[in-house]
């Protein structure tokens, strides 16, 4: 399965959204999870993502692991999303900024 990791926090740029063939991507207010239950494995998204966020699960960089179990468990709470959409405003500012858990809204 396939995992959004730290940099995605403030960033959610969205573009895996728009080539998910199984809509496998939750919303939360300030990042996007996938769901394991629905990701089928196709890695379409990886290569989508302007923050480069998206790992393999067995290789999620080191010290970014946690996200593995935060993307099962926020994806059982947050709502489906299918559509692409505008990134927040400031998103290239955050882009590459370490330590966002802590901005983590959930
Ligand atoms: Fe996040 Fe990248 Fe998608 S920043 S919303 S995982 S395109």
């Amino acid at each position: 399965t396939y995992v959004v990791t730290e940099n995605c926090i403030k960033c959610k740029y969205t573009d895996c959204v728009s080539v998910c063939p199984v809509d496998a991507f939750c919303e939360g207010p300030n990042m996007l999870v996938i769901d394991p239950e629905v990701c089928i494995d196709c890695d379409v998204c990886v290569p989508e993502c302007p923050a480069g966020a998206i790992y393999d699960e067995n290789d999620v960089p080191e010290g970014q692991t946690s996200f593995i179990e935060l993307n099962r468990e926020l994806s059982g709470q947050w709502p489906t999303i299918s559509q692409m959409k505008d990134p927040p405003a400031d998103a290239e500012d955050w882009d590459g900024v370490t330590g966002k858990l802590e901005y983590l809204e959930k």
